[in-house]
């Protein structure tokens, strides 16, 4: 089921996200005594991050954080989805350390792949996907999402649950979460903004499938809700 939410501005999008977190965070603590969630690289979801850490509605001990996708940087390069992320969030509110999961993109790729598969394993079981509460994500000009760019194998895995792949269009590696795990989180939310999207947005959503091309489009949650919160630029060729 798709749920596309427009707002006029980022602000009020961030705020209405901000209290759809909080529900999400409620029900996993009930169901599950914790709230997992993989948090988005890039620069939309800043805005958003540095508002969660203003909130003392929600509780932070619970949480375990994850990424969608990162780098192949260290953990302070300008780069670094998680340096972004902690600047602009994980600095700031009490989750505890070791609740913090970070792609390590200083390692060799493989490497780093295998070896947080192994971290979900050891955080979720290995009986079968890992079913993360929430996974945020954001939608590149071209389409993209995570770290699954358009034409590029990661897009049709079945298997694994994390790939390095060697990206030609960036002409640097990345490491991702595989559709298989962002298709099992009981919620997917999509931040999405700006009239630069505008065009992309529509035929991700109201185009045809095509998700060699529009890797966005691979996102369809098996059992959960996929949510879209945009703003009324991205929004404005919606048809
Ligand atoms: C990344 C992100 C990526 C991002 C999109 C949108 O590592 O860059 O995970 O998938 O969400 O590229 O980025 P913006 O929000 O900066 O437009």
């Amino acid at each position: 089921m798709t749920n596309i939410r427009i707002y006029p501005d980022k602000t009020e999008l961030v705020q209405s996200l901000t209290e759809q977190i909080l529900t999400i965070e409620s029900e996993s603590i009930k169901e599950e005594g914790r709230f997992s969630i993989a948090l988005s690289g890039g620069s939309t979801p800043k805005a958003l991050y540095q508002h969660l850490a203003e909130s003392d509605a929600f509780q932070w001990d619970k949480w375990y954080i994850f990424f969608g996708d990162e780098r192949t940087v260290p953990p302070d390069d300008d780069d670094s989805n998680y340096r972004m992320a902690k600047e602009t969030f994980l600095s700031k509110v009490p989750i505890p350390e070791n609740q913090v999961y970070r792609m390590k993109g200083e390692l060799e790729p493989t490497v780093s792949a295998e070896a947080y598969e192994r971290v979900l394993q050891d955080v979720f079981g290995d009986n079968g996907f890992p079913q993360l509460n929430l996974i945020l994500l954001g939608m590149g000009d071209d389409g993209h999402t995570a770290s699954l760019f358009p034409h590029t194998a990661p897009i049709h895995e079945t298997e694994k649950w994390v790939i390095a792949h060697y990206v030609e269009k960036l002409d640097t590696w990345r490491i991702t979460l595989t559709p298989p795990v962002l298709n099992n989180a009981h919620y997917v939310a999509f931040m999405v903004t700006g009239d630069k999207k505008a065009d992309r947005l529509n035929q991700v959503i109201h185009g045809d499938y095509q998700p060699d091309t529009l890797p966005s489009q691979i996102i369809k949650p098996e059992h959960g809700q996929l949510l879209w919160y945009v703003d009324q630029a991205a929004a404005s060729h919606l048809e």
